[in-house]
């Protein structure tokens, strides 16, 4: 059985100003501590961090690692490595402003901005070629759940998006988040049983093509996450953290999040 990290990432999209950024990053950086102590018997690791605007990383930064436990996270990152890329910001500028890991593929960007899994790619590789964690975010429409074809849609997403990534690349610098599009900022999450599901099979995914370096990979469920049903996730296995939105924009419910990770025992089937 492996003792894989659990992770509780807030992504802030495009909210707070300065001004907020700060408040919510010092309210996490200072109930951290607590909110982790005592963890439940056997309970894995918990890490917790958070993804401003670019803008905002500066105000949130010194509130994060190692002033803090908390990561600081960039809500995408560029394709390329730097040029003439109108609008983009490479891992480099990334990783001077403090960030620690990138969330790509989100499913707004998908749906909003173009993404598809070749780009998704090749931020990806970009990413674990300059040494930056990615969080990989996959997720099925409602219509391709209703349909029948969840699982084929997100496996087909998650080897697209990690075409790029050798044998070699696949370890602690690689998260992923499962968060059904259907589930995000609707206030309906997906049944434990159904995040579950979709879990086991992203890590069959997973292990089949990297073997335990697969195995081994934290997977997030993310999709109206909120302090009254983390624990019942947590709970169902194989869920080893969450992406957060709505939930992350304030310290107190973040923070309540994160505690019940750190206090709920996970099955060890
Ligand atoms: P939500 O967003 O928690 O507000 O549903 C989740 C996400 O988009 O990561």
């Amino acid at each position: 059985m492996t003792n894989r990290i659990t992770w509780i990432l807030g992504n802030w999209k495009q909210n707070h100003l300065n001004a907020d950024a700060a408040e919510c990053a010092e309210g996490v950086g200072a109930g951290l501590e607590a909110a982790l102590a005592n963890p439940v018997a056997g309970c894995p690791e918990v890490r917790v961090g958070y993804a401003p605007t670019y803008l905002a990383l500066a105000a949130a930064a010194p509130f994060t690692r190692p002033a803090t436990g908390a990561w600081l996270l960039a809500q995408d990152v560029a394709a390329q490595e730097s040029g003439a890329f109108t609008g983009e910001i490479g891992v480099a500028m990334l990783k001077e402003a403090g960030v620690d890991a990138a969330i790509v593929g989100h499913s707004e960007r998908r749906a909003y901005f173009g993404d598809t899994n070749a780009l998704v790619a090749s931020k990806v590789a970009n990413a674990l070629a300059h040494d930056l964690t990615v969080v990989l975010c996959v997720g099925e429409s409602l219509e391709a759940r209703d349909k029948g074809e969840h699982e084929t849609t997100v496996i087909t997403q998650l080897s697209e998006s990690l075409a790029q990534v050798a044998s070699s690349e696949m370890d602690a610098r690689v998260i992923i988040a499962y968060e059904p599009v259907w589930a995000i900022g609707t206030g309906r999450t997906a049944s434990p049983q159904q995040a579950r599901d979709m879990h086991r099979a992203i890590r069959t995914h997973l292990r089949e093509t990297y073997g335990d370096a697969g195995n081994d990979r934290s997977i997030l469920y993310g999709g109206s996450v909120k302090p009254g049903n983390a624990a019942e996730l947590l709970s169902a296995g194989d869920i080893d953290g969450f992406l957060i939105g709505g939930a992350s924009l304030k310290a107190e419910s973040f923070l309540a999040i994160a505690a019940a990770a750190a206090q709920t025992a996970r099955p060890t089937a």
